[in-house]
This record gives structure tokens, C-alpha cells and sequence, in this order.
């Protein structure tokens, strides 16, 4: 948990403070999680390769970072790379993105320290460049001490492989002890690449497309949506803050009433149901 003496409001810019000073610190989500999208568009837009958008949105991911960092926000999930990315790009654009990887990684370990960022990765990282493996585990190591924001990067994840994957868990652990009506949410929980994270309170996505692109599908059944049409490399901590002020706008309830509802009928036994 972070304590008021780890935020650094003061290290906000000008135009970021403006937006802060209007959100409700105590009522900060716990854990924002962002689709990046958008980047080729970007690039597209000023008559560039996809290249150069992707190497755009890197910088927005340490800039959005350290101002998640600054506010105390403790959990912040990126989707970096899906499987589909994986399979379905052309290999010189992932072959781009996975030295994109490794630059970032060597190039803002300092800045993680510097912020106290605990940097960790989801998905089916084994499965990526053994080189951008040994990078992640360096920085994943270098950072596992930090007690600040913890970055999660989604690598070579898909939201439906992340399911196949804690159900096989589950299945071996099942091997050996109780039966299958016995599985609870917290069983599948147990399992999932995220096990120990919170569900994300807010999902960003930018670049305005109205989908989720099968990430985190069990973990944001309750998570309030965001979409912006700016694309990622556009995206500022201004606009991370703007997203959680108009999440606090928001009322969550989770399948039940709002507080608004008032009374309710306690006996509905009278009330005749009308067959259409
Ligand atoms: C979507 O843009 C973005 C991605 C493929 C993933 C996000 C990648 C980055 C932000 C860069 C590298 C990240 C790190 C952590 C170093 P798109 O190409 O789908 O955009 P488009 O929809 O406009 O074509």
C-alpha cells in the first residue's frame, strides 16, 4: 500500500496537478489496466512507417508510468504485445516491437529505480526472443524490491490462452485432491497469470475502437470502461488522470442497487405477474 509520504503530487506538471486537484485521492482505483492502440494510425497520420508510432508509444509507456507512479497508483496493466499480435503481424513488425522491448527495458531500468517501479510480465512470455526474456527477468529482479507501482506488462498474452492456462493448472492440482464441484472463483483466481493482483477498477483504451481484444476477459467483469479516441502515442498523464476523474464519476455496483434506488418492496408476494 502506498503511504502519503511515497506520492510526489509536487513532480506532476503544471497541467497534471490542474486535473489531480480535482479527483478524490481516497477513491483512487487500485488498478488501472490500458490497451494501447493506435500507434500505426499515428504514424500513419504523418506519413511514417508503423515503426516509428510503436517507437512513439514506448515513450508514452514510461511518461503514463512515472505519472501513475507520482499519483500512488498501484497497479498498472499494459497491453504490450497479444498473441494475435504474435501470429498474425508481419515478422519484420513483431521482429521491430521485440527490439522495441529490449531497448525499453535497458534504457528505463534507471527511471524504474528512480521512480520505485516494480516492473512484472504476464502471458506467454516463454515463448518470446530468448535475449527479451533475459531482459525481463534482469529488470523484473532488478525492480522486485521497489514498493511503488507495480507496471505489469502483457506479453504474448491472449485473455482466452490465459484461461486454457490456469485451467490446466487447476487440472493437475485437481489430480491430486477434491472434485470438480468444488472449484471456486478464488480456485480459478489461484491460477490465472494475474493470481494475487486486484481486477482492474478502470480498462483505458485508446484510439477509440469499442472492443476488448481478449485481454484480462476474466478479471474485468466488474471493470469500469474507458475509451478515448486519442491515439496512444497522444496519450499523456494528463489524460490518465482525466480518465480516473471520469471514473470517480461513475457509480459501481456490481450486480446490485444504487443507494439512490431508495426503498424497495419487501413483500412482492401480492404483485401479479403479467405473462406477455
Ligand atoms: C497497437 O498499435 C499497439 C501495439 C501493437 C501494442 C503496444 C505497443 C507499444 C506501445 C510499443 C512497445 C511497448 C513497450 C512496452 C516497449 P497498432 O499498431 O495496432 O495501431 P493501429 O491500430 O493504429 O494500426
Amino acid at each position: 500500500m502506498f503511504t502519503a509520504a511515497q506520492l510526489r503530487i509536487e513532480d506532476l506538471s503544471a497541467e497534471e496537478r490542474a486535473v489531480y486537484a480535482t479527483l478524490k485521492p481516497e477513491r483512487l482505483p487500485q488498478h488501472v489496466a490500458i490497451i494501447m492502440d493506435g500507434n500505426g494510425r499515428w504514424a500513419g497520420h504523418r506519413s511514417q512507417k508503423r515503426f516509428f508510432g510503436h517507437q512513439q508509444g514506448a515513450s508514452t509507456v514510461q511518461l503514463v508510468t512515472e505519472t501513475a507512479a507520482r499519483i500512488g497508483l498501484p497497479w498498472l496493466t499494459l497491453y504490450a504485445f497479444s498473441l494475435e499480435n504474435n501470429l498474425r503481424r508481419p515478422r519484420a513488425e513483431v521482429d521491430f516491437l521485440m527490439r522495441l522491448l529490449k531497448t525499453y527495458l535497458e534504457g528505463n531500468l534507471q527511471r524504474m529505480l528512480d521512480n520505485n517501479i516494480r516492473l512484472r510480465s504476464i502471458g506467454r512470455t516463454h515463448e518470446l526472443p530468448g535475449d527479451v526474456q533475459e531482459k525481463l527477468r534482469l529488470v523484473e529482479q532488478a525492480t522486485a524490491g521497489n514498493t511503488g507501482t507495480t507496471l505489469t506488462l502483457a506479453l504474448n498474452y491472449g485473455g482466452r490462452s490465459e484461461l486454457v492456462d490456469a485451467f490446466r493448472g487447476l487440472a493437475a492440482e485437481m489430480k491430486q485432491q477434491q472434485s470438480a464441484e468444488r472449484i471456486t472463483e478464488e480456485d480459478i483466481h489461484r491460477h490465472l497469470y494475474t493470481a494475487g493482483m486486484p481486477d482492474p477498477d478502470l480498462l483505458i483504451r485508446s484510439s477509440g475502437e469499442m472492443r476488448l481484444s481478449n485481454f484480462l476477459l476474466w478479471q474485468i467483469a466488474y471493470t469500469e470502461i474507458y475509451v478515448t479516441e486519442r491515439l496512444w502515442p497522444d496519450f499523456t498523464g494528463v489524460h490518465l488522470l482525466e480518465a480516473i476523474a471520469d471514473y470517480q464519476q461513475r457509480e459501481r455496483r456490481y450486480g446490485g442497487l444504487s443507494d439512490s434506488v431508495g426503498e424497495v418492496e419487501e413483500d412482492t408476494e401480492q404483485i401479479k405477474i403479467i405473462a406477455n
